[in-house]
């Protein structure tokens, strides 16, 4: 048995919390607002393929094999997995454009996606507003962050500041702001995120909608067995406090109504802000610093909640036989200690 203190409540410190108290270990996690972080805002979407970007093959491998876990993991927290899948939709040619090559990159790793004309997409997602064409991602699912988080919270104590008590290893799991000598691993990215309540069937997608709105991201997501609705999500690298903003709630607005006009007898019911966790590589931090007894699992950028089972599994699998996957390595970035 092997006594670790786990600073930081999210969704990344509580996994590992509880994948290291199944496992029979000594686990303390302080954190003075568990659960208020990133872990907060996320919509919760699992999705690898909806995600995959140039150059990120290693994330995108991970994500794959964490979404596999997830059936499993949702079912063992008693928190619903919405396995409906998710549209990728285009409002004119050039997001039209932009899907394709995201379906190019799909191709090249292996995953054959096939293109949606607009009368296609209608037919999956009726209260589709003007959009030309996209994609069906039948793989990329969700679920609510809060649930997981809560269930976690159940089953992991938390304490507001250190006991004091000796430990063998500490883990750093703060998310976007990580203590020295680590703080610059991770650079916040702010996301700002709206909730809405549905008061009728015909103001939500049946499913997930990630769209390209003249060139805006923006994704929508309905709640599984809720009336909650999540429109996502804005992204500035920015050094100033997360907080909402008109613009970015705006914009989010205004890409959203487009693609699903039933949104707008919606109830908005929330705006909240959140800085994101990203790394140099925009792969996560999962394991040993080179600094003796501290370990890291941070810097999950926009995959904390996809990524959080597979990083309970590295980091208890780390503490156990000392195994690490040179991908999340957090070696790579620093040496005896000291960021590199
Ligand atoms: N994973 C979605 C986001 O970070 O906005």
């Amino acid at each position: 048995m092997t006594r670790i203190r786990i600073c930081g409540a999210g969704i990344i410190g509580l996994a590992c919390a509880e994948e290291l108290l199944l496992r029979g270990h000594d686990v303390e996690v302080v954190d003075p607002a568990p659960g208020s972080g990133a872990s907060y805002a996320a919509a919760g979407m699992l999705s690898p393929s909806g995600e995959l970007w140039h150059g990120e093959a290693d994330l995108f491998r991970l994500g794959r094999a964490s979404a596999d876990l997830w059936p499993a993991y949702a079912a063992r927290l008693g928190v619903a997995l919405a396995q409906s899948g998710t549209l990728l939709a285009g409002a004119d040619a050039g997001d039209v454009q932009e899907i394709d090559r995201q379906l190019g990159l799909l191709a090249e790793a292996g995953v054959a996606v096939e293109a949606l004309t607009r009368r296609e997409l209608v037919a999956r997602e009726p209260g589709l507003g003007r959009v030309t064409g996209g994609a069906w991602l039948p793989d990329d699912h969700s679920v609510d962050p809060r649930s997981v988080v809560a269930s976690l919270l159940a089953r992991v104590p938390v304490v507001p500041v250190a006991s004091g008590a000796r430990v063998d290893l500490t883990v750093l799991a703060t998310g976007a702001h990580l203590p020295a000598p680590y703080a610059a691993l991770v650079r916040p990215v702010r996301g700002e995120i709206l909730r809405l309540r549905a008061h009728a069937p015909d103001q939500a997608p049946a499913t997930t909608v990630r769209g390209l709105v003249h060139g805006e991201p923006v994704y929508v997501v309905p709640r599984s067995g809720s009336d909650e609705i999540v429109i996502g999500a804005t992204s500035d690298e920015h050094d100033t406090p997360p907080v909402p903003t008109v613009e970015g709630t705006f914009r989010l607005l205004e890409a959203a109504r487009a693609l699903l006009p039933g949104l707008d007898r919606a109830e908005l019911v929330e705006v909240t802000a959140r800085d994101r966790p990203g790394t140099p590589d925009n792969l996560p931090l999962v394991g040993p610093t080179g600094e003796d007894g501290v370990l890291l699992a941070a810097g999950h950028y926009r995959h904390g909640v996809l990524l959080a089972p597979i990083t309970a599994q590295a980091l208890a699998d780390h503490v156990e036989t000392g195994a690490v996957d040179p991908a999340l390595d957090p070696r790579r970035f620093v040496t005896e200690g000291s960021a590199a």
